[in-house]
């Protein structure tokens, strides 16, 4: 192998392609592969993200396409390389991705093969990574090809790309370069002028030699099947799960993805149906707020407890990290015992902890132990103030909460166009408003525009209380 070096002679460590498969591991469950692109779209100011199964030339494919700001052929080389990520916060919104692995690991996670088309302001760019290519041309180290066409009409690709585009024409799906260049103004039909389309085929196979995702049970979803999370991940790398029950979240991309972003600003879409998505609030009954103050971090941190108005069955800490959920269903504390705090969720954003690689857990440290402790504590409190509360209202009632019925107590809509979230007022049922729902229609006119800004989820009401009262009586 002839290596690399610097101009001092310093030889350059290199890549072996073997390692494209070793760093995918880490995604034991196939959802936090595709989290992974979903959270590259959000991180580029995507407003939608559209999610398919499609065949081209008879290959199974999983495409990704957004409409955020696309990549210059910089940007691609540094997206198709390793541990580059200089994300920062814009506007107050916090970027997902920091480990600059995110790509690399989710799309090998989820098949052999991928390429990236994208288009920004200045550039038509393409880019493959291929662990086939790399065992067919013998590869030793990791080549990405990458290729930018200046002027699409002369469809001419710079005279240092030939060679790139010479293997990406023969080694991926698209065989001409007219191919290359339909794929890439399929980028146009998201109605922005950028973007960015990933296709990923020779999909990940189980043992069994079928394919480790069901895309027929559900026309409109991605599915894995309940004997395929069995057997490909070991019991404690699955999601958090306090008891061997499976959760609708874990089997299905479009519930998973109805909850992966604590304040959704950005429109999943899979397979042709956009995602229904929910403010905590809208999906919470007897909701309370207290507030934790994390050892060595200098900031108050809401904790928003509740009863799961949909299910009782699904129960536990949600645990976000900028936005992004990082453990779901979370079990601690008195969750642990059977027959306590069953229907009870708590919802809390550690902007303080680490998260690990994979994006499902977070580092095992002080600060982590501590939250926990704390976010437990709260939560017993929680459960027997509203239990003492319900007591108090009606002694002679003994149905537990959470078989009680719950009622919808805030109601909010987002609208299509700017994805913002505004506040319906009460007795509107937000099951019989249209498909699509935009800011004009709001029956409140100080929320009527898309200019208008967002109102805050704590404006009216829902003050953090002292969860102590029922101590105090
Ligand atoms: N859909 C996309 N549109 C535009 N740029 C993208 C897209 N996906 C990835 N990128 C670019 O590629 C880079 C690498 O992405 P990758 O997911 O590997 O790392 P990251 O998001 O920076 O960090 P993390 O490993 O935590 O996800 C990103 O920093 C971003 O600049
Ligand atoms: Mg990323
Ligand atoms: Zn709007």
């Amino acid at each position: 192998m002839a290596a690399g070096q610097t101009e001092r002679g310093v030889p350059l460590s290199t890549l072996n392609p073997k390692f494209l498969h070793t760093n995918s591991t880490s995604h034991t469950w196939p959802f936090s592969a595709i989290a992974e692109l979903i959270d590259n779209a959000y991180d580029v100011n995507a407003k939608q993200i559209w999610i398919d199964k499609t065949q081209i030339k008879d290959q199974e494919c999983l495409t990704f396409m957004d409409n955020g700001n696309g990549l210059s052929y910089d940007m691609m080389h540094q997206m198709l390389s390793f541990g580059f990520s200089d994300k920062k916060a814009v506007n107050g919104k916090h970027p997902i991705g920091m480990y600059g692995n995110g790509f690399k690991s989710g799309s090998m996670r989820l098949g052999q093969d991928a390429i990236v088309l994208s288009k920004s302001k200045t550039d038509l760019c393409v880019g493959m990574l291929s662990q086939t290519y790399l065992k067919k041309i013998r590869a030793e180290q990791i080549t990405v090809p990458i290729i930018s066409i200046k002027k699409p009409e002369a469809n001419n690709v710079l005279e240092e790309h030939r060679a790139s585009l010479r293997d990406i024409l023969d080694h991926s799906p698209f065989n001409t370069q007219e191919e290359l260049l339909t794929e890439l103004q399929a980028i146009e039909s998201t109605g922005s002028s950028t973007g960015t389309r990933i296709i990923v085929w020779n999909l990940r196979r189980t043992f069994a030699r079928h394919m480790e995702f069901d895309f027929t049970t559900d026309r409109y979803d991605i599915r894995i099947p309940s004997d395929v999370l069995e057997s490909t991940t070991e019991p404690d790398q699955r999601p958090e799960r306090s008891d061997s029950s499976i959760r609708e979240s874990d089997l299905s991309l479009r519930a998973y993805c109805s909850i992966l972003y604590l304040k959704p600003c950005m429109q999943i879409n899979i397979r042709g149906q956009k995602v229904e998505t929910q403010l905590i609030s809208g999906s919470l009954e007897y909701i309370k707020k207290c507030t934790y103050m994390p050892m060595f971090v200098n900031e108050i941190i809401p904790i928003t407890f509740g009863y799961n108005k949909m299910s009782k069955d699904q129960y536990g800490i949600m645990m976000y990290y900028k936005n992004r959920l990082i453990k779901a269903y979370h079990s601690v504390g008195c969750l642990r015992n059977v027959n306590n705090g069953i229907g009870v969720i708590g919802v809390i954003e550690c902007n303080f902890l680490k998260p690990t690689h994979n994006k499902q857990d977070f580092d095992y440290s002080d600060e982590y132990r501590n939250a926990i402790r704390n976010v437990a504590t709260k939560l017993e409190e929680y459960c027997k103030e509203i239990r003492f509360k319900r007591k108090k209202s009606n002694p002679s009632d003994n149905v537990p909460v959470e078989e009680t019925e719950k009622r919808l107590d805030q109601n909010w809509a987002q609208c299509d166009e700017c994805q913002q979230w505004r506040r319906l007022p009460d007795g509107i049922n937000t099951e019989k408003l249209p498909e699509e729902w935009f800011c004009y229609m709001n029956p409140d006119p100080q929320f009527r525009s898309c200019e208008t800004k967002e109102e805050s989820e704590d404006s009216d009401s829902e003050q953090p209380t002292n969860l102590k009262t029922y101590k105090i009586q």
